[in-house]
């Protein structure tokens, strides 16, 4: 069917189809309706359909978020070269994606400060994430520095300001396997392949992602695994009746690629495997349609389809810990990467005050604090997120 000569009638008997089979639309149907705009009960239909991920988030629309992932440059010029080691710690993760970071550049250092109009008050009070996400783009950075001859010694004053100074001197230049792997890591939110991984990769995971004061549980036993299933299926049902939850939410989710571009930051919605639409449009089906029933299955699936789970549990509850807790992780999913294996977060137990206790005494953790619960397995990978330019982030 030509999709430039459509008719309304075309449309409604589309709907009328999909609505009635409960179908997933062709390429050429989705391509249609969503260059209408105006049929909710069709694109609420597809909403989980990856063949409207695919037709709305095309090869071109991730091209900018391929060249913020740009091989490190500035061989020979200082000033770009510390501009370019800050475009790699800003391509680590951060809690939705808020990149809740500034970056000072000093002769020998670089100092990483939490900007604190990009906290999220709602589902992160005491900026655990903050500065678990801190954590990650300061891991990134050390990795950076060694590739082009930099040692990073890293300073954490737990009673200043928050700022996180990391001196680098002059040492032989190392490119590490895990430095090799920050501009293909990403938060991987698809179905994983369900087998398990081999032993020897995961002693290498639990080698990266235990830290000084930070350790990691591997689960990958099936009981174990069913047990992470249901707390965050409490906790993701009491998190999505929260409204102050939803609303803080839904201010970070970028519900098309040319939203993710002008802001460069939030949470792309075809990285969740929703389609690509307007704002407007994507804000409305967001309120009708995004309910816990749904996502419970959803998690229920990908946890049951993932080869394991990684707890990362501090053992004192401070800055400090947080900000290991985030390099911890970091290597963990760089180290993954690696091993071309991918992993997803799944913090709704530690996120909600009232069940992060129980989650931890069922895990045997006494008053140690889960920092992460994170999912892993083998799958396909989806849409790159976004990041600000460089300049965005100097302070
Ligand atoms: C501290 C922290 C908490 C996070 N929590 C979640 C989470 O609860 N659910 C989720 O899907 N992703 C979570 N993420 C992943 C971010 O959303 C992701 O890093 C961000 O969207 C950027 O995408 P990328 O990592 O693929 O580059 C978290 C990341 C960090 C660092």
């Amino acid at each position: 069917m030509p999709i430039t000569n459509e008719k309304p009638s075309d449309q409604k008997r589309i709907v009328a189809s999909l609505l009635s089979e409960c179908r997933v639309p062709t390429p050429g149907e989705a391509a249609m309706l969503m260059r209408r705009k105006v049929v909710l009960g069709a694109v609420a239909c597809s909403a989980l359909s990856p063949a409207l991920v695919a037709c709305s988030s095309g090869a071109n629309e991730q091209d900018v978020a391929r060249a913020l992932r740009r091989p490190l440059a500035g061989d020979g010029d200082r000033a770009l070269l510390m501009r370019e080691l800050v475009r790699y710690a800003t391509l680590a993760p951060s809690s939705h994606n808020t990149q809740c970071w500034t970056f000072r550049l000093q002769d020998q250092a670089i100092v990483i400060a939490p900007d604190l109009s990009r906290r999220c008050q709602v589902v992160d009070p005491d900026d655990h994430h903050l500065y678990v996400s801190l954590g990650c783009a300061i891991e990134n950075l050390v990795h950076a520095a060694l590739s082009v001859g930099l040692q990073a010694e890293v300073h954490f004053d737990p009673a200043g300001l928050g700022d996180i100074t990391v001196d680098l001197k002059t040492t032989r230049a190392s490119v590490t396997p895990l430095f090799q792997a920050i501009t293909e890591r990403q938060c991987t939110r698809s179905d994983y392949d369900g087998k398990p991984i081999s032993n020897e990769e995961l002693r290498l995971l639990l080698r990266a992602g235990t830290g000084n004061g930070v350790r990691l549980m591997l689960l990958t036993e099936r009981a174990a695994i069913e047990k992470v299933l249901e707390y965050v299926v409490a906790a993701n049902t009491a998190q999505m009746a929260d409204t102050a939850f939803v609303a803080e939410l839904k201010t970070w989710i970028r519900f098309s690629a040319a939203e993710a571009e002008r802001t460069g930051d939030g949470l792309l919605s075809g990285s969740t495997g929703y389609p690509g639409m307007p704002h407007w449009l994507g804000s409305l089906l967001m309120g009708l349609f995004y309910k816990a029933s749904s996502e419970n299955e959803r998690y229920a699936r990908q946890i049951r389809n993932s080869s394991g789970i990684a707890v990362f549990v501090s053992e004192a509850n401070d800055k400090a810990h947080w900000i290991e807790a985030g390099r911890c992780y970091e290597r963990f999913a760089l180290q993954a990467t690696a091993l071309g294996l991918r992993n997803a977060h799944l913090n709704q137990p530690i996120e909600v005050g009232a069940i992060r206790p129980h989650f931890a005494s069922a895990f045997d953790l006494g008053n140690q604090r889960p920092d992460l619960v994170v999912r892993f397995g083998r799958g396909p990978a989806m849409p790159l997120s976004m990041r600000r330019p460089v300049q965005a982030v100097l302070v």
